[in-house]
């Protein structure tokens, strides 16, 4: 308190009259009140402080105080400021309320407002955790390429891409091929890239271009697969609740429905046993504000919907372990339950209050003629496949694995409604620009 500062600021809001100008400023790492009152400055400065106009840079040099009033608990008296340029035009997004689209349609622009400022940091914060987390446990951070000549998560929704002509490759679905590579090389490795899925469905849990966080450890078993999601978990939002208190209270995240998630003890609960849950609920009409009243109970051998996650999210106080799908449902590689093989050895994490999953994880299969009769049953190529058989023919162990969606993650914590929100610039069905 006391010293003097000089930074460079951009100009949010303002207010005053006669011989007091109110600034509200940012520089990037966070937000301040600025005061410029007549007589402490020229006459030049005083007028440079009035003309500012929204977004404007200024050079500014001031004294901080501490003020209980002023958001932040300090505020800065100005000494000196002299504006960068003038804006060349009015600043689009004004102090008023805008729709969505045209937010997003300026998020270029819109990111220097506190709502992504907030959300965007929590995301940087998380991303951190993560790679700490990793370190911590002894995995080696392993990249996977992003052109990939497999399909592993259903061909419906990749992006092929023309290799002059000649050969097809795809834009990654998931790195967890190669990282099952890594695994056997490494023992325990984890991937943290993009993501690509040709998702036509317009929802608010779905992106075109995503990232996902994918550890493979070998050997591992679902059990240990399962309690490593859980450690990871409860950490990042353990990470998120210390380091960023201000980002979740600008946002107004409800930090009652968060804390639970931290301590871990995940409820596990079956495929089969979650269809219960749900049944139960959607007969009793306990539904949670969000799900549609005609819901329908789930068929044994479904998937579940958005609406059965958000009914499973709402039973529990923290994220849930649903485990052991039925396999016709589920991707190829997934190792059969040696108690009923109709049921694959993997399981999704649901977050709480309707985020639906976060995690879809298993075992893999081990078993050469196992993993290529499943090939072929899925009608893949095996000559594509050739190098993941590999890993089968040579040393193959049980080895188990999962992926985390990024920005599921981050919209979660962060309590927000969409995930376009949750990645700087979100990759749609309806949107591509900016
Ligand atoms: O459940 P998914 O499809 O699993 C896999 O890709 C496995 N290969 C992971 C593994 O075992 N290594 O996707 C994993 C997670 C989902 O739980 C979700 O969080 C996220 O990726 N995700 C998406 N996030 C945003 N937009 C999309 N279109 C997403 N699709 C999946
Ligand atoms: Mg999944």
């Amino acid at each position: 308190m006391g010293e003097t500062v000089t930074l460079t600021a951009w100009l949010t809001d303002k207010s005053g009259k006669g011989k007091i100008q109110f600034l509200k400023l940012r520089d990037g790492s966070g937000f301040v009140q600025a005061t410029v009152f007549k007589n402490d400055v020229t006459e030049e400065v005083f007028e440079a402080a009035r003309r500012l106009s929204q977004e404007q840079a200024v050079r500014v040099t001031g004294e901080v105080r501490a003020d209980e009033r002023a958001p932040g608990g300090v505020e800065l008296a100005v000494r000196d400021l002299s504006p960068y340029a003038e804006n060349a035009g009015e600043y689009p997004i004004t102090p008023k309320e805008h729709g969505i689209e045209f937010l997003l349609d300026h998020r270029h622009v819109w990111l220097r407002h506190r709502r992504p400022w907030a959300i965007l940091r929590v995301r940087d914060c998380v991303q951190r955790a993560v790679t700490d987390f990793f370190h911590q446990e002894g995995f080696v951070r392993f990249d996977a390429p992003f052109f990939t000549p497999n399909a592993a998560e259903g061909t419906t929704e990749l992006f092929e891409i023309d290799l002059f002509g000649e050969d097809k490759a795809y834009l990654s679905q998931t790195g967890q091929l190669h990282a099952e590579a890594g695994a056997l090389a490494f023992g325990k490795v984890y991937t943290f890239g993009p993501t690509f899925r040709a998702e036509k469905s317009k929802t608010r849990r779905h992106l075109l271009e995503f990232w996902m966080i994918e550890p493979e450890v070998a050997p591992a078993t679902h059990t240990d697969n399962m309690a490593l999601q859980e450690r990871f978990v409860s950490f990042l939002v353990r990470r998120a609740l210390e380091e960023c208190q201000t980002e979740l209270e600008v946002l107004g995240r409800d930090l009652e429905k968060l804390r639970p998630a931290a301590s871990g003890n995940y409820p596990r609960v079956t495929y089969t046993g979650a269809l219960e849950i749900i049944r139960k609920h959607i007969e009793e009409g306990d539904l949670p504000p969000n799900v549609q009243a005609d819901v329908q109970p789930v068929e044994w051998g479904d998937d579940l919907g958005a609406p059965h996650e958000t009914i499973l999210g709402y039973h529990f106080d923290r994220p849930v372990i649903v485990e052991k799908y039925p396999a016709a449902i589920k991707a190829f590689y997934m190792q059969p339950d040696p108690e009923d093989p109709q049921l694959a050895l993997c399981d999704d994490m649901i977050a709480p209050e309707g985020y639906g999953e976060i995690i879809g994880g298993s075992e893999r299969i081990h078993d050469y003629e196992l993993l290529r009769a499943r090939i072929e049953h899925e009608g893949l190529p095996l000559s594509a496949f050739e190098w993941y058989l590999d890993l089968r023919r040579f040393g193959s162990v049980p080895h188990a694995g999962f992926g985390m969606g990024l920005e599921r993650a981050v919209a979660w914590i962060t309590g927000i409604d969409h995930i376009r929100e949750a990645i700087p610039f979100p990759r749609m069905l309806t949107r591509m620009v900016p």
